[in-house]
């Protein structure tokens, strides 16, 4: 499927966004893991989250989307059933890495997989704290890519794990397995990552502490089930954030959207940026704060982004770099190489696509450097099949002088089903 995208006009009016896709996952494995009914109300239902659906049936769980609810009965905590098949990931890291973690504490054999993207993706970050617990697992490339096969232990012996990279994935493998394992498993993150999984296991009772970047879990702790309403996904707001802000004249204001701080690294680059934005009626739902976002057009300018602060908006680089060819001045992103084992590599995706449009930005090993304020051109542009590619694309075919088109575009639904036509209803002129 293409998009075309037509230059031009405003964003404007009030909207809201689907789900947040971290919080849905945690919500379907946790509440698995749980003993009792789990409630999910706002479930995001992309891809990427209904591949964690699909791979909880085959383990046995119970799963009835109802009324846009998802109702799960849960396993407790080593509970599953062998699958009887592969177990399919799709595009999802997510999926198989978190699965992984609670997979190494079940009394089973299991397989997953996942799509083209997904079996070039790095495994061995997972495989290796689990492996040092006591599951055994083997896969291609001497088990560091999926398809990957896994036989658990319930009976996990604790770590305690320095991981080398900042990845909430990583961190929720370990702590997922950390449920079944005799003792405190510790997770010692280098810098902070989204915290979605250990705000969600203390709402479900599990024993978790954390203090600054070390978290600490306690095993064999029962959950109980819960009822769970997800926050709208900040890093699907991202992609209106940076159109309203750089679109003239645009007004928008974006309802009911997690502001949890682990995630919040976008807005503090835009409001260096420049952008003009109020956070509004900031509330908790469930353990998540959230908030309102009204947001208007304004003269960007360039920036640097780096460190720490890269974990805090590692999804949301590929639509900054849009808004920095936006911006006037430089911006210069270091510190994210870690983009480029995402669903595509993400900084070189986004070189050559931009590059089509006129923008001038280089790719460096570990980031983007890029002079904004050139008018871009309209061009054909290609997805990589990278769901966040395209999203970042149309935006910047917004601003174009003339028409854009983005090939391979049905990729957004493993985020945001539905994008093309909200952006539609808000004023830009796109055409499936
Ligand atoms: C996610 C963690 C991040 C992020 C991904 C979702 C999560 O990945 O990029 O989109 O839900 O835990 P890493 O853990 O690999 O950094």
């Amino acid at each position: 499927m293409q998009l075309r995208v037509i230059p031009g006009g405003k964003i404007t009016g009030s909207c809201t966004v689907p789900g947040d896709k971290s919080i849905s996952h945690r919500a379907a494995l946790i509440g698995a893991l749980a003993e009792g009914a789990t409630t999910i109300k706002n479930f995001q239902q992309g891809a990427d989250c209904l591949s964690t659906l699909r791979c909880l049936r085959g383990l046995g769980v119970k799963i009835k989307l109802e009324n846009g609810l998802v109702h799960i009965t849960g396993k407790g905590l080593n509970g599953f059933e062998e699958p009887e098949d592969i177990l399919d990931a799709g595009n999802s890291g997510t999926t198989i890495r978190l699965l992984l973690g609670i997979l190494a504490g079940q009394d089973l054999f299991a397989v997953i997989t996942g799509d083209e993207s997904l079996r070039r993706r790095p495994m061995g970050r997972v495989v290796h704290p689990l492996q040092k617990m006591g599951a055994q697992i083997w896969g291609r490339a001497k088990g560091l890519k999926a398809p990957l096969a896994i036989k658990g232990f319930p009976h996990l012996a604790p770590l305690s794990y320095r991981p080398s990279v900042a990845s909430a994935q990583v961190k929720s493998a370990v702590l997922f397995a950390g449920l079944n394992a005799e003792g405190t498993t510790t997770v010692i993150q280098p810098a902070l990552s989204r915290d979605h999984t250990e705000r969600m296991l203390r709402t479900f009772g599990a024993a978790i502490e954390v203090d600054d970047l070390t978290v600490r879990i306690q095993g064999n702790v029962r959950l109980r089930g819960q009822q769970v309403d997800v926050p709208g996904d900040l890093s699907s707001a991202a992609f209106l954030l940076v159109a309203a802000s750089i679109l003239p004249e645009s007004d928008l204001l974006i309802q009911n959207v997690g502001i949890n701080p682990t995630r919040t690294g976008v807005l503090e680059v835009l409001e260096r940026m420049g952008a003009k934005f109020f956070v509004k009626n900031e509330r908790m739902q469930g353990g998540e704060p959230v908030a309102d976002l009204r947001v208007q057009a304004s003269r960007l300018k360039g920036i640097e982004i780096k460190g720490d602060l890269i974990p805090r908006v590692i999804d949301e680089i590929p639509v900054l770099a849009v808004a920095a060819a936006a911006a006037e001045g430089f911006t210069e992103i270091s510190d994210a190489v870690e983009l480029r084992v995402k669903e595509t590599d993400r900084l070189k995706v986004m070189v050559l696509e931009l590059q089509k449009m006129g923008a001038d930005i280089k790719e460096k090993p570990d980031g983007l450097r890029i002079r904004g304020g050139r008018t871009l051109q309209g061009a054909v542009l290609n997805s990589w099949g990278d769901h966040r590619i395209a999203m970042a694309l149309t935006i910047a075919g917004l601003i174009a002088k003339s028409e854009t088109t983005i090939r391979d575009f049905q990729c957004i639904e493993v985020s945001f089903p539905g994008f093309a036509p909200l952006l539609r209803n808000l004023g830009a002129c796109l055409e499936i």
